[in-house]
């Protein structure tokens, strides 16, 4: 992980602000960020908070609906959008990130915002909270990219109730790698016929 910038600078109230390129794919981070059974091992000061018992997943459209308790629909709620960005209300305050693939597929750049309406003491404590949250995910999708890379870990089955996230990611994107696939098919197909057909007329004359 590579921290390339941290700034911080008041757009609301008070507000934090960083990018940072970290050495996995992109996918991966939306699969991470897409399901929450990791959350009680890997963060264990969040899982204080928002233990996994009530967590619930809705998926829409285009975008998913993580929350960790349907009963308190204010605190601990978690959107994504596909196909990169993240809303995140939890800990008192607001932050969304991107996860931007860059030109070396292996490197993801994250960038952060941090929203709170307070400033001092009360947004630091918020800040710090989130960032250990967001760094413990740093590790966990490096590590994970290093065992996918090495052989250790290649895949397995989805929780047909925790991870449907995931599935709706990973659908979305297979249907539009599927739509473009055909559309490039297409296209190939009218190029060759064109092509022919110039070949033709050009051919015609010249054997009449
Ligand atoms: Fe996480």
């Amino acid at each position: 992980m590579k921290e390339i910038s941290t700034g911080r600078q008041c757009i609301l109230r008070s507000c934090g602000s960083s990018k940072v390129t970290s050495k996995d794919l992109t996918c991966l981070r939306v699969d991470g960020y897409q399901e929450c059974l990791h959350c009680q091992y890997t963060h264990p000061s969040f899982s204080v908070y928002y233990p996994p018992t009530f967590y619930t997943i809705f998926n829409h459209k285009n975008f998913s609906q993580h929350v960790a308790d349907p009963s308190k629909r204010s605190d601990g709620l978690f959107l994504y959008f596909f196909p990169n960005c993240t809303l995140n209300v939890y800990g008192g305050g607001m932050s969304s990130f991107r996860m931007c693939p860059t030109e070396n597929p292996g490197i993801t750049r994250m960038e952060f915002d941090y929203y709170h309406l307070e400033t001092g003491d009360k947004f630091e404590d918020y800040f710090k909270f989130v960032r250990q949250v967001a760094m413990e995910d740093f590790e966990l999708c490096e590590k994970a990219q290093d065992n996918l890379q090495n052989g250790i870990y290649t895949e397995g089955i989805l929780n047909s109730v925790k991870e449907t996230g995931v599935a709706f990611y990973q659908r979305r994107v297979l249907d539009l790698v599927v739509a473009q696939h055909a559309d490039e098919q297409r296209t190939s197909r009218v190029q060759i016929t064109s092509a022919g057909a110039m070949q033709n007329e050009l051919v015609e004359p010249a054997g009449a």
